[in-house]
C-alpha cells in the first residue's frame, strides 16, 4: 500500500471511530429521559389534580372509562379483568402516557412535553388507587360460575 493511501486509511478509521464515540456519548446523554422502567414509585396523591384536570374527560373520575372516540374505548380500571391482563404493567401504562395511543385519541402527554416524567410516575400510582379493592385472583376464585364476557 502506498504511504499516502495508508495515511488516508488511518485518517478515515480515526474519523469513523470518533463519530462512533460521539454517537455513543449522545445515546448515553439522552438515555435518562426514557430510563424509568418497572413499578412506579410515584406519589398518587400528588397526581389527583392533574388527573382531574386532564384525564377524567375520557377516563372518568372513578377510572371506569368506556369513552370511545376513534378507536379503542378507554379501559375500565374498575374492572378486575382489566388488571388480570398480564400486559398491563407499569411499563405499559408509562408507555401509554408518554407516547399516547394516537389512533384511539389517547394523547402522547410525555412526548409532547405536556406532562413531565415525575408527574407521569405519580399518575401511574394514582391509576393504581382506582383498582377494585379485591385482588383479581381472589375475585375469580370467589365467583360461583365462570361467566366469560368478551
Ligand atoms: C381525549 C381522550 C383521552 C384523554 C384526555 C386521556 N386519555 Fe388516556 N386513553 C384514551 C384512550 C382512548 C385510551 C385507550 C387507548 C387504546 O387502548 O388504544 C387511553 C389509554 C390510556 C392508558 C392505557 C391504559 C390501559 O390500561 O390500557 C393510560 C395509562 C392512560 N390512558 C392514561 C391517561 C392519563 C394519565 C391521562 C391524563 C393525563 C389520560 N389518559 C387522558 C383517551 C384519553
Amino acid at each position: 500500500m502506498p504511504r499516502s493511501t495508508r495515511v488516508r486509511t488511518v485518517a478515515f478509521a480515526l474519523t469513523a471511530f470518533s463519530t462512533l464515540t460521539a454517537l455513543v456519548a449522545f445515546a448515553a446523554a439522552t438515555a435518562p429521559a426514557t430510563a424509568t422502567t418497572g413499578p412506579s414509585k410515584g406519589n398518587a396523591a400528588a397526581a389527583k389534580a392533574i388527573f382531574t384536570s386532564k384525564c377524567i374527560v375520557c377516563h372518568k373520575a372513578d377510572g371506569s372509562g368506556g369513552v370511545k372516540l376513534t378507536g379503542n374505548p378507554t379501559p375500565n380500571w374498575k374492572d378486575p379483568k382489566t388488571w388480570a391482563d398480564p400486559k398491563r404493567t407499569d411499563d405499559y401504562l408509562r408507555d401509554c402516557i408518554t407516547n399516547g395511543k394516537t389512533p384511539s385519541g389517547m394523547v402522547a402527554w410525555g412526548k409532547t412535553g405536556q406532562i413531565k416524567p415525575p408527574d407521569i410516575e405519580n399518575l401511574i400510582a394514582y391509576i393504581h388507587t382506582l383498582k377494585p379493592a379485591k385482588a383479581p385472583a381472589k375475585a375469580a376464585a370467589a365467583a360461583p360460575a365462570k361467566t366469560t364476557t368478551k
